[in-house]
Formats: C-alpha cells, sequence, structure tokens
C-alpha cells in the first residue's frame, strides 16, 4: 500500500514517540537550554496533555528526559513558562536555594487557570503547588513570566476575547491585575501563546492567532511597541512568519539575547498530517532583533561543519541550475544570492521517487515578491494543506536577495532578506528523495554564489 513516511528530522526537536505541539518553559538554566512541550505521553493524537522535556546544550542536539509535568485527574497541564526564582521569592525553594518555578495553565471541566509547580534539582523533577490564578473562566491560559525591575510579570490570554491580561506579583504566588490589552489587529480567530520582551528600548509582543494567518489556518504575528511597567501599547504590528507552519513561538528566559522557538505546524491540519511513533516537530531556534522597528531573526544555531562553494555566478535562464545531488544527502543549509533581476526566479523542490512522491515546495521571486507554494498530497486529506503564500521583500533587498533556506527531513525554513522575513513550511519529505532546482523566466538573473552547508546531530 501506497502511504506517506514521516520523515524524522536531523536538526528540529521532535520527539522520540508520541504526540508534541507548544514549546513551554523555555529557560537557559546552569548552562543548559531546557525545552518542555506540550505532549501526550500516551498517543499521537492531542490529549492528556502534560510538559515532556528535552535539554542542549548547543540548541542542536537535544536529550529527551521524562515527562516533567503529567496530567492528572484534576487537569491538564497546558501551556507556560518557566523562570529561576534565583532570591527565592516564592519561598518554594529547599534550605532557602531558588527553585525553578513553572507558571501553566491547570485546564479541566470546571475552567482554564494559572498554576504553580517548581522544581529545586533543576528542572528534573517537579512539584504541583496548585492554582494562583484564576478568573473563573474557560479560555484564560499561557502564562509568560518575566522579571521586570524588582518584581515578576505576567502576560496571558482570554483566548476567546482575543485579549491579553498582564499581572504583577512580587513571590510568583499571588498576582495583581495590571492592564488588559487587545482586541486589536487580527482578530478573525482565538489568541493564544502570547509573549512580551525588551528589544533595545522597544518592546515586542508576539502572539500566535488560530485561523487568521494569510498562508491560511493558525500563525503568528507580533506588535512593536512601549511598555511602561502596566500597560502595553502597539504601534504596529506584522506577520511574524509568512509560511503556513510556524506557531506558539516563544522566547527564552535567563538569555540576555532572544531566542524562540516555535511549534513546526498548523494546528488546521496537524492531525492529518502522517502518523509516526511520535507526531510534531519544533522550527530552529531564532535570534530575534529588530531593525527599523522591524524583526529580524537569525538562526540562533551553528552548524558543526564548514559551508562549501557548490556554485559560482551562476547566469539563470530558462534551463534548470540544479543543486548537485550530492549535497542532498543529508539536511542541509543553503545560502544564496540572487541578484538583478527583470526576472522571475523560481526555486522548486520536489520528489525524485514516485512511490514516496512528496508535496512539491515552490519558492517564486518575482517584482519583489516572494511566493512559496506546497502542493497537495494525495494522502493528506485536508483541502488547506495545499498553501500559497506570497510576502513582499522590503525594498532595500530587492536588486541582491538573499536567501538562507534549511532543508530538513520533513521541513524547509527560510530566512530570507538577511532575516527580515522568514517563511516556514512542511513537507513531509525526506531530502534523499528530493531534487532542488533553480531557473529563471523573462530574463537573466545572476545567482552570485551558492554555498551549503551539512546539517548533522549526534543525536539523530
Ligand atoms: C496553543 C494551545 C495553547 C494551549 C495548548 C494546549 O497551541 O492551544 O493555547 O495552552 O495549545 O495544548
Amino acid at each position: 500500500d501506497l502511504a506517506r513516511v514521516a520523515a524524522r528530522p536531523k536538526i528540529h526537536f521532535a520527539p522520540q514517540r508520541n504526540w508534541m505541539n507548544d514549546p513551554n518553559g523555555l529557560i537557559f538554566h546552569d548552562g543548559v537550554y531546557h525545552l518542555f512541550f506540550q505532549h501526550n505521553p500516551e498517543g499521537t493524537a492531542w490529549g492528556n496533555m502534560s510538559w515532556g522535556h528535552a535539554t542542549s546544550t548547543d540548541l542542536i542536539d537535544w536529550t529527551e528526559h521524562a515527562v516533567a509535568l503529567r496530567y492528572d485527574s484534576d487537569a491538564q497541564i497546558f501551556s507556560g513558562s518557566i523562570v529561576s526564582d534565583d532570591t527565592n521569592t516564592s519561598g518554594l525553594g529547599t534550605d532557602g536555594r531558588g527553585p525553578l518555578v513553572a507558571l501553566y495553565t491547570a485546564a479541566s471541566e470546571g475552567g482554564q487557570a494559572q498554576a504553580v509547580a517548581w522544581s529545586d534539582d533543576g528542572g528534573t523533577t517537579w512539584t504541583k503547588y496548585g492554582v494562583v490564578l484564576d478568573r473563573g473562566t474557560s479560555d484564560f491560559r499561557d502564562p509568560k513570566v518575566f522579571r521586570y525591575e524588582n518584581h515578576w510579570v505576567m502576560v496571558t490570554v482570554e483566548a476567546a476575547d482575543r485579549q491579553i491580561h498582564l499581572y504583577r506579583s512580587d513571590d510568583l504566588l499571588r498576582w495583581e491585575h495590571l492592564s488588559a490589552f487587545g482586541p486589536q489587529g487580527p482578530t478573525e480567530g482565538i489568541w493564544e501563546c502570547p509573549d512580551l520582551f525588551p528589544i533595545g528600548d522597544d518592546w515586542v509582543m508576539a502572539l500566535s492567532v488560530n485561523p487568521g494567518h494569510p498562508a491560511g489556518g493558525s500563525g503568528m504575528l507580533y506588535f512593536v511597541g512601549h511598555f511602561d511597567g502596566t500597560s502595553f501599547a502597539a504601534q504596529r504590528w506584522d506577520w511574524l512568519d509568512h509560511g503556513p507552519d510556524y506557531y506558539a513561538g516563544v522566547t527564552f528566559s535567563g538569555l540576555d539575547e532572544r531566542v524562540m522557538i516555535g511549534w513546526l505546524n498548523n494546528w488546521i491540519y496537524a492531525h492529518d498530517l502522517p502518523d509516526a511513533p511520535w507526531q510534531g516537530s519544533m522550527a530552529l531556534p531564532r535570534a530575534l532583533t529588530l531593525r527599523d522597528g522591524r524583526l529580524i531573526q537569525t538562526p540562533a544555531i551553528v552548524p558543526t561543519e564548514a559551508s562549501r562553494q557548490v556554485a559560482r555566478d551562476v547566469a539563470l535562464g530558462a534551463e534548470e541550475w540544479v543543486l548537485p545531488a550530492d549535497a542532498l544527502q543529508t539536511a542541509v543549509r543553503l545560502q544564496m544570492t540572487i541578484a538583478s533581476t527583470a526576472a522571475t526566479v523560481a526555486l522548486t523542490l520536489e520528489s525524485v521517487e514516485e512511490d514516496q512522491a512528496a508535496p512539491s515546495v515552490h519558492l517564486t521571486y518575482s517584482e519583489g515578491e516572494l511566493l512559496l507554494e506546497r502542493a497537495s498530497d494525495a494522502f493528506i486529506d485536508n483541502e488547506l494543506f495545499p498553501v500559497t503564500a506570497s510576502v513582499l521583500v522590503p525594498e532595500e533587498h530587492r536588486d541582491a536577495l538573499d536567501l538562507d533556506i534549511w532543508i530538513d527531513a520533513g521541513s524547509v525554513e527560510i530566512f530570507a532578506a538577511a532575516g527580515s522575513l522568514t517563511l516556514s513550511v512542511l513537507t513531509l519529505a525526506d531530502y534523499r528523495r528530493r531534487r532542488l532546482a533553480i531557473c529563471a523566466r523573462g530574463g537573466e538573473a545572476l545567482m552570485t554564489e551558492v554555498r551549503v552547508t551539512e546539517l548533522r546531530s549526534s543525536a539523530h
């Protein structure tokens, strides 16, 4: 029988078994990156929500650990965050030592409320403390906590109201309402997983909406604005990723720089993707900065292998330039710059084996616009799986467009125009069964350089 075989990613985190959605509790602590995640420990579909746990020292190789916070008969453990309570403001630490404190959503038939758990062994084992903030509502969730001046601030959503609520606390246990933000910007879908953080003098409010993203289904956006300690005021907003598959991204606690991890998926078809022992993967960690009020995203991982040049000054025309097949034997990073152009430049990533025909992905650059298309998949019964997503390239990058393309098994992530645009897309296919070709239509274009970096992870 023909069936889509799920391809296990090499450099993207995926659990060994069972369902995963949002990243939770991202924290850099004692030299280790911790990634907790929404997880069903007992099945490949959403349910029994608990926090899975993985750690890494380089954000590439992840070691998965035992489930950190397990659902029980009272509540499921929905999304949330972790802070290091260094001075033991909560009093939960043993012998006065500062514990790690998790704030998560306890979700039950009775409603959703924010709850606390703590760990005094650096995040391996957790003790539930209980609910600390309850509005008596059914869609109040996803607490993200950060230190502000000499107290804590929590950002959380009333998902169905399309509203963010800010709270403050001295001890992580008693919370006082500060202000509300929204509805504002995209309000077609519910609001989930907010994050608020400073970059320089500005503040960024990142948010996930489901549905309402222009590529179809769920997606992320960000507001840039000002936070005065009480309320957030937005000056502008934009989509955070222009592809179909980036959701629930939040940033690490415990780092000076801003590093975000998102879920590489879309709620609209997350349950229709091929079954495997596991279900779902994370997008690559991204470093976030701002340039002229625009979010700049660059990969926050450093490949162990050196990059090599595979082409130089290629005049692209109607005839295809094909990436040497040996360059697609593993997960790869492809860096190129396309100069000129009167032409339309078209990049195609497609299957070479018919029995494994995966959806082809096309990236077209024409008249200042980048267009990403993913074809339908014979094995996926969801009319929103075929995608067309487009985005305008900022003026200053149009004459020489740089593309930084990360091709892993199952996905492609594109960072374009010096990080000012990202497009994430699930392809489901194994890189080894694919072919990558580039051509120009309606004129010539110059590809000044193509570099390939092989991407390895010792963990996969
Ligand atoms: C976002 C989300 C969160 C919620 C979690 C439940 O994808 O719906 O709002 O806490 O997933 O798994």
